[in-house]
């Protein structure tokens, strides 16, 4: 089974195209074999994917607290995400490390804060362009996930790592195919085989394949192409599994 995570980010805007989209997307995975899709909206949006979602799609979301409740405006919980049904979590992704600080030790706690309260973190790592430049991919990727994952038994516990390098986010320049194994080899190596490696970065129904038959990814993380139904729609025709020839 592969993993196709939709994440929408800040969008949309309104609730009208909210439900578009998501129609969108549940039309496309019904026909979808061998695939668990899963789509993080924004927190005001939960409600209605999810009331349009039934079983076909699970629901997720894009960041949580680390404390279970209290006096810490603005934010969400892990807990109160599982009680809206939620069943996995994007923790740390890049534009939360850039634009809000987050840093691998709050990394750390939040994926905690998600597996006690019951779901499966999806910790996003990847180097940015100065690192790459400079000559550093796996450095920045292994401190992602050591510091990230410290305390947590991989081996026992539901956890997902994305592989999304930095500059390849939004860009439109998705990373190599063999680039893009060496990193998911790397991650294997480092974790083992049992947690699921996920690629992200300028994902689309034309490299998506790739992605997972030659560079053995087991799922993507697609944000851009998760907002347009159609090219979303093809992604998943493409990446799911054909039906066999009868004999
Ligand atoms: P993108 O975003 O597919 O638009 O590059 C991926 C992500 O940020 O998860």
């Amino acid at each position: 089974m592969i993993y196709v995570v939709a994440n929408w980010k800040c969008n949309p805007t309104n609730t009208k195209e909210a439900k578009k989209i998501t129609a969108g997307i549940l039309a496309a995975v019904k026909s979808a074999r061998g695939t668990e899709t899963v789509i993080c909206p924004p927190f005001c949006y939960l409600d209605e994917v999810l009331e349009a979602a039934k079983k076909t799609v699970k629901l997720g979301a894009q960041d949580c607290f680390w404390e279970e409740s209290g006096a810490y405006t603005g934010e969400l919980s892990a807990w109160q995400l599982k009680d809206v049904k939620c069943q996995y979590v994007i923790i740390g992704h890049s534009e939360r490390r850039k634009y809000f600080g987050e840093t691998n030790e709050q990394t750390n706690k939040k994926i905690k804060a998600a597996v006690s309260a019951g779901l499966t973190p999806i910790l996003c790592v990847g180097e940015t362009r100065e690192e790459r430049v400079g000559g550093s991919i796996t450095q920045p990727i292994e401190a992602q996930i050591k510091e990230g994952l410290a305390g947590i038994d991989v081996f026992q516990t539901a956890v997902i790592v994305a592989y999304e390098p930095v500059w390849a986010i939004g860009t439109g320049q998705a990373c190599s195919v063999e680039e893009a194994n060496y990193v998911r080899q790397f991650v294997n190596n480092i974790l083992g085989d049992k947690v699921a490696v996920l690629y992200g970065g300028s994902v689309n129904a034309d490299n998506a394949v790739s992605y997972l038959k030659d560079a053995k990814f087991n799922g993507l993380l697609v944000g851009g192409v998760s907002l347009k139904p159609d090219e979303f729609s093809k992604l998943l025709t493409n990446v799911s599994e054909k039906p066999k020839n009868k004999v």
